[in-house]
């Protein structure tokens, strides 16, 4: 059993991905099932086979605290720990060979609350698990933009722990010589020059994250299912070859 992640900046189309992902890998007659970790998601594509909303509805937590709609959200997700064990009960029924988690709008709900990383490794247990980090190409396709998500990127890897795929989304927006450009930033080349006057401290930064990097981004579009297979394969990388859930 893998499972795997889905995360991203507000409106990255993490729940765009699931859904297509889950039709391409059931395309391939491959066994999937679907987590909604998003307690505030009016309307989902797809039917989860888990959603926290039945435990805890943000919108409720809302209206009953007085809250407003972030701490709302923060509420929600750490109520969701109060939950732990009744979800946990319910996941023991969750039975599939990929197991696709969308997580809350915001990255850091998930990333940087105790609760994304205890339920993280509570869904994962002792099985496989991959990140899919989106950094969202009509946002990437600025080159300070594109180095913020690279940095968002790993502070997410860093907290969550968990191996990572970056993927470039929506790259159907992107015109043929953006998406080239994007290419060879993934690769390391030519960004530092599309950066404008930057200081030392930051140019230095920039230079260890580019030496650091260690697969450039997949280009995926989930509207037109380009970059499917080269995510498929990343993540079947990672998930075969790589390390265990920490
Ligand atoms: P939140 O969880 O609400 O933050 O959003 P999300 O990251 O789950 O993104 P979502 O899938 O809701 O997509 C946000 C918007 O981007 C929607 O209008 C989608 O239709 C659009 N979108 C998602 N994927 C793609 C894509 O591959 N190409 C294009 N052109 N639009 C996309």
């Amino acid at each position: 059993m893998y499972y795997v992640f889905f995360t991203g900046t507000a409106g990255s189309g993490k729940t765009t991905m699931v859904k297509e992902f889950q039709g391409y890998l059931l395309d391939q007659d491959m066994d999937v099932a679907v987590i909604n970790m998003d307690p505030a998601v009016e309307g989902l594509p797809y039917y989860p086979d888990l959603d926290v909303r039945e435990y805890v509805d943000a919108t409720e937590v809302m209206r009953r605290y007085g809250l407003g709609p972030n701490s709302s959200l923060i509420a929600s997700i750490d109520l969701l720990l109060t939950k732990a064990s009744e979800i946990k009960g319910d996941l023991d029924s969750v039975e599939a060979n990929y197991v696709l988690v969308d997580t809350p709008g915001q990255v850091e709900l998930f990333a940087y609350r105790e609760t994304g990383r205890y339920f993280s490794s509570l869904l994962v247990g002792g099985n496989k698990s991959v990140n899919v980090f989106l950094m969202d190409s009509s946002l990437a396709k600025e080159a300070r933009s594109y180095v913020s998500l690279l940095l968002l990127s790993s502070s997410v890897r860093f907290k969550l722990g968990m191996p990572q795929v970056n993927v470039l989304s929506k790259v159907d927006l992107l015109s043929r010589d953006e998406l080239d450009a994007l290419m060879r930033w993934g690769e390391g080349e030519e960004i530092v020059d599309h950066l404008g006057v930057i200081d030392e401290y930051s140019f230095e930064l920039v230079k260890a994250l580019l030496e650091n990097m260690e697969v450039p981004p997949v280009p995926v579009s989930s509207n037109s299912g380009e970059g499917f297979d080269e995510l498929y394969a990343e993540i079947q990388r990672v998930v075969a070859g790589g390390e265990d859930f920490a």
